[in-house]
């Protein structure tokens, strides 16, 4: 029987890599330009680190993990997300007793063993950034000012942004005990899964999808009316950040993410019209992240955004994804006599630092044209036998079919000033 690759995973094949490298490369440049840099992390760690960083309560670690025991009998876990990981660097390198803020940006695949739809894989690639040391609101609005930006870049417009405070451990207690005491006497309304979570984590309940779980709590205490002084001014200096520059945003009373390390601000991002998986990031601020995997008490807040769904954005409202790929040069050779002789020129030619084939499967010279074109080359050189005698070659402008002689010691030189 022939072996698929498991479910909830894909293969990217060519040319879709190119726009791979494209996004990958526009995510980069702008996080760059803001002073981030990368760091890499392994994909797997010690299921502990996601337990307490990510939390034992949250759907990715009670349901999602891709936790094994390795032959010494450690339990190991595909890394689900990497804001945890990032901590855990963060501590084991003693980043916190050098200069802070740092600002860290990476790229990489997530395992999370969830029902796999449009947008949703089990392996998918996030792109994040991560701050840690500094409590300042204009870090939370750069973080999602840099997360728009990155959507302008790509052409990517038309999106929502929704922004909420989820406090701090202080009013946050005080807010659960309200909003159970709210849901208690509706519990029986409520969605399998909200019954279940609701005295653990009555938060949850808030953003759960179901209609009647929205009816059973209406006029809720929302997170906004309860928050502590301190919590009450930070969100506010956030939205005001945002306004005065011009990033429009919805307070979304909601929102509460689903992920347990968050503090303060909580955002996510929406491409309406991409399906049912429509957040192409989120973030937040994770105040308590640090200390609570062992360092010390340090500040953070960042985001991550799914590639999948950025390129599936991309795709449907068919915007452009970079330059197609293609060779400069194709070198077409007339009869087998020629090979060595036009095998050396290709290795010329990329060594002169362009992009350049040939055929190997000995096709005639209609079907070597008709490759050229299909590997989208810019030039075709040809080496005839009358070529050859007078030590000239053909030059061909593929796409206006424009052809012209050449002194084969002239080639490179020429093909060079051509492709300009
Ligand atoms: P998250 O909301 O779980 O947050 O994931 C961030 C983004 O990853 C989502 O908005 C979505 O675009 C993408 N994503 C998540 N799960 C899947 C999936 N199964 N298939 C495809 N795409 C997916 C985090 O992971 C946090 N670590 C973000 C963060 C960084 N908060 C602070 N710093």
């Amino acid at each position: 029987m022939e072996t698929k690759a498991p479910r909830g995973t894909y293969d990217i094949l060519p040319p879709d890599s190119a726009a791979w490298h494209y996004l990958e490369r526009v995510l980069r440049t702008t996080a760059e330009l803001y002073g981030y840099q990368e760091i890499r992390t392994p994909m797997f760690e010690h299921t502990e680190l996601f337990e307490r960083g990510v939390g034992s309560s949250s759907d990715i670690v009670s349901k999602e993990m891709y936790t094994f025991f390795d032959r010494s009998n450690r339990s190991l876990t595909l890394r689900p997300e990497n804001t945890a990981s990032c901590a855990r660097a963060f501590i084991e390198h003693r980043v916190y007793s050098g200069m802070l803020p740092v600002k860290w940006y990476y790229v990489g695949p997530m395992f999370r063993y969830d029902r796999p739809q449009t947008g949703r894989f089990r392996q998918f690639n996030q792109f994040g950034v991560e701050v840690f040391g500094s409590r300042s609101p204009y870090l939370d609005a750069e973080v999602i000012i840099l997360l728009v930006n990155i959507l302008s870049n790509l052409g990517l417009i038309e999106y929502e942004l929704h922004l909420n405070s989820v406090g701090c451990p202080d009013c946050r207690t005080v807010y659960r005990e309200k909003l159970i005491a709210h849901i208690t006497p509706a519990k029986d309304s409520l969605c399998e899964d909200c019954q279940q979570r609701y005295q653990v984590n009555p938060l949850r309940v808030l953003d759960c999808k179901k209609q009647a779980c929205h009816q059973a709590i209406e006029g809720y205490p929302t997170l906004a009316a309860n928050l502590c002084d301190n919590c009450q001014q930070h969100y506010s200096q956030v939205q005001k950040i945002l306004g005065d520059n011009g990033v429009a945003f919805i307070h979304d009373d909601n929102l509460v993410r689903g992920l347990d390390y968050y503090t303060n601000t909580a955002f996510e991002i929406h491409i309406p019209g991409i399906g049912a998986q429509s957040a192409v990031g989120g973030g937040g601020r994770y105040d308590g992240l640090v200390e609570e995997c062992g360092g010390p008490a340090t500040p953070g807040v960042g985001f991550a955004m799914g590639l999948e769904r950025l390129l599936l954005a991309l795709n449907l409202l068919d915007i452009q994804k970079g330059e197609k790929p293609g060779l400069d040069v194709f070198v077409i050779t007339a009869s087998d006599e020629f090979e060595a002789l036009s095998f050396k020129l290709v290795q010329d030619l990329r060594g002169a630092g362009m992009k350049v084939d040939k055929d190997h499967n000995g096709r005639g010279l209609k079907a070597q044209m008709k490759y050229a074109d299909r590997l989208g080359a810019a030039l075709a050189v040809i080496i005839g036998e009358d070529e050859v005698k007078n030590g000239q070659l053909t030059l061909r402008n593929m796409a206006t079919g424009e052809q012209q002689g050449v002194a084969a010691v002239d080639t490179i030189q020429r093909i060079k000033e051509m492709l300009v």
